[in-house]
């Protein structure tokens, strides 16, 4: 992140989340509606556990805002975990209050516990698995609401949906529908998913999984429309948008793999069924590909296509039915502890890269267009459509 810089800080049990967003622009139309709407969705989806039920995501606007508007110092955010009042004793601040209660001491495999309590020489695993938790992304999501309201000024849409749970695939293109719009199709769907059919068949898998105390993952794509050709660049390799999006995405919890365009599936094609060929415009003055397969990069620079990018989420890490473990204190073979948990989380994970891709589109935007003031990134926009 250049211009745009964020910090999250938090517990999954603790008071709250708070995150600083820094570098928006001084003039952006930005009220805690828009980015609870943006916690709202990511609350949902077939297969979350009980936490969903009890919270409540809402922002807290603490600076940088006035009036409804942005006024170009760092934005401050909280989002409150009405969880803490079950959790006070166990997550206490200050020191004292007897022994911690609901300590962790059986580590979950493919969790953060086991390494994250070795790293940082913590004997009660509950201090790695309150921060490794994915309930720091509703800040994530927060802070990335802001960047997604400085894009939608300039007519950006980011978007997702559900492409397979548990093996189960949905074939809808959705990379030729484009991003607008696609949200209010695939928010109406328990599984995010715009194929009916497949949306029902991924709910029995989820279900199925649950029933014997497992899990699911899937992949989810992420889609943006309306950008700019010239985001990011090929000039030096920190600069290559797909780099940046896929360092933002990689870092959401238990997403392990993530495609720009054709990704994998274009490695087994030829040349000739894989690059977009170009074509003259006679509409506009330019040059137009009909096809969409570099999926809105070449050479680390947006091409003013549609972005396409796709994560694969691997399957929670929690089981009900517990994977073997190894108890810290007695070294014996144990069933990993069971912490209240999400069966499938694909659905909610699309949401939140939503915002990650966002956060790495407004930033490469002002890298390209910025300014101090909303007016002044306007001016830049338009300047850069040339006469
Ligand atoms: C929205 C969301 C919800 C999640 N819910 C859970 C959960 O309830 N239980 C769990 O074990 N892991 C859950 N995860 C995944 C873990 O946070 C993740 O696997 C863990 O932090 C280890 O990181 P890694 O999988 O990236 O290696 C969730 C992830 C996301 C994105």
């Amino acid at each position: 992140m250049k211009i745009l810089r964020y910090l999250t800080a938090g517990e999954s049990h603790g008071r709250g989340l708070a995150g600083i967003i820094e570098g928006v622009p001084a003039g952006l139309a930005l009220t805690a509606a828009h980015i609870d709407a943006q916690l709202a969705r990511r609350q949902l989806g077939h297969g979350r556990g009980g936490r969903m039920k009890i919270e409540r995501d809402r922002a807290d606007i603490l600076s940088g805002v006035r009036r409804g508007e942005t006024i170009g110092s760092p934005i401050a955010l909280l989002v409150w975990n009405r969880d803490w009042k079950n959790w006070e004793k166990a997550m206490r601040v200050e020191p004292g209050g007897g022994p911690a209660p609901r300590a962790v001491v059986v580590p979950r495999p493919g969790h953060a516990d086991l390494v994250g309590g070795v790293k940082y020489g913590r004997p009660d695993l509950r201090d790695v698995l309150e921060r490794a938790s994915a309930r720091e992304t509703a800040m994530r999501v927060a802070l990335g609401s802001v960047a997604r309201r400085l894009l939608e000024e300039f007519g950006v849409s980011v978007a997702s949906r559900v492409v397979s749970i548990a093996g189960v695939e949905d074939p809808t293109d959705a990379a030729r529908l484009g991003a607008k719009g696609l949200n209010a199709r695939a928010d109406a769907s328990p599984v995010r998913c715009l194929g009916r059919e497949a949306a029902a068949a991924m709910v029995a898998a989820i279900d199925a999984a649950a029933g014997s105390g497992d899990t699911v993952g899937g992949v989810f794509e992420v889609l943006a429309s309306g950008l700019p050709v010239g985001l990011g660049s090929y000039a030096q390799w920190d600069r290559r948008l797909e780099g940046l999006l896929a360092h933002a995405l990689m870092s959401l919890n238990g997403v392990k793999g993530v495609e720009a365009g054709l990704g994998f599936a274009g490695s087994r094609r030829r040349g000739s069924e894989v690059h977009d060929g170009f074509f003259r415009d006679k509409t506009r003055s330019g040059i137009v590909r009909r096809t969409n397969r570099s999926g809105g990069i070449d050479g680390g620079i947006s091409t003013g296509e549609t972005l396409v990018l796709r994560c694969a989420m691997k399957p929670i890490a929690t089981l009900l039915a517990p994977l073997p473990s190894v108890h810290l204190k007695t070294r014996k073979e144990a069933k990993a502890q069971v912490e209240r948990s999400d069966v499938c989380a694909v659905p909610a994970a699309a949401v939140i890269a939503e915002s990650l891709a966002a956060l790495v589109l407004a930033d490469e935007f002002l890298v390209k267009f910025g300014g101090d003031s909303l007016a002044e990134v306007r001016a830049h926009h338009e300047a850069s459509k040339g006469p």
